[in-house]
């Protein structure tokens, strides 16, 4: 079996805040050399400058090729090279197959379809070039399992589901793995967010619908952006996850088996 020396750097997009920030310091503490792309500039400087000598900061928005080219760029040149991609970048909006605006449901399939779509094709080339690697893409447990009000969101994360799968096929000559994390909700702004909007709504206030969430739960409470990070960087990293490929990997405290 040939096996590659991989780089250990890595490129994580959405990484400025939740799960991507819990990835970054996760990698940084095992020696890993990370590259945060956000659209989230005073976040992504903190973090960075928090984390110190092995992770830089690099403003890319996942919708604009040329930016995520870039970032590959100079990712490439400040590590001398890729060694794996975590696509993390990703939005929700609640909405309904008969009510989602037509406004939104292209933000949410140009953010989370098209972003992660542009992420692979920027970011895979200088992973192959690196003598191959890792890409581990963020998806949801909505992969397997459908939630009312994510008409948009889950559409898009199904669509990513099958993304891992054909990407996998596609890119293993170039010694290039594609695995997928799966999390149910996990603590982090994107469900705050969201949970606010509804409040502003009318709705539940965001305590009552966390309170909601975590009962979904075997555990009774939701998930941990470290908890996700963690399977991410067994997934990214070619000593530890070299049989893994073409996968969905389920982080959902049992959610799609109650
Ligand atoms: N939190 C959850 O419950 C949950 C569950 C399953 C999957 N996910 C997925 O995890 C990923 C990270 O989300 P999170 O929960 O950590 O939320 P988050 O909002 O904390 O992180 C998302 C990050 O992506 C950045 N971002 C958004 N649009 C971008 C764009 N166009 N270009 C570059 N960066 C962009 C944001 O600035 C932010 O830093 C998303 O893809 C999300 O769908 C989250």
């Amino acid at each position: 079996m040939e096996t590659t020396k991989q780089h250990k750097n890595i490129l994580i997009t959405g990484g400025a805040t939740g799960i991507g920030a819990a990835a970054a310091r996760l990698f940084a503490a095992n020696g890993w050399q990370v590259a945060v792309a956000d659209i989230n500039d005073e976040a992504g400087e903190a973090l960075a400058a928090a984390i110190g000598h092995d992770c830089i900061y690099l403003h890319a928005d996942t919708r604009c090729r040329a930016e995520l080219d870039a970032a590959v760029e100079a990712a490439c040149g400040r590590f001398g090279g890729l060694g794996a991609l975590f696509a993390n970048a990703g939005i929700h909006r609640r909405n309904t197959l008969l009510g989602v605006s037509d406004e939104e449901f292209d933000l949410v399939v140009k953010t989370n379809i098209y972003g992660t779509v542009n992420t692979l094709r920027a970011a895979v080339p200088a992973i192959a070039k690196s003598g191959g690697g890792a890409v581990v893409i963020n998806a949801s447990e909505q992969v397997f399992a459908g939630k009312p009000g994510n008409f948009a969101y889950g559409l898009t994360k199904g669509a990513l589901g099958q993304l891992t799968r054909t990407a996998a096929i596609e890119l293993a000559p170039m010694h290039v793995r594609v695995n997928a994390v799966c999390p149910s909700t996990v603590h982090t702004p994107l469900v705050d967010s969201l949970f606010e909007r509804v409040a502003a709504a009318g709705g539940p206030s965001k305590e009552e619908l966390w309170a909601e969430e975590d009962a979904l739960f075997l555990r009774g409470s939701a998930g941990t952006p470290d908890e996700v990070a963690r399977m991410v960087l067994f997934l990214a990293d070619d000593a530890q996850s070299a049989f893994c490929n073409g996968a969905n990997y389920l982080v959902d405290g049992g959610y799609t088996a109650s």
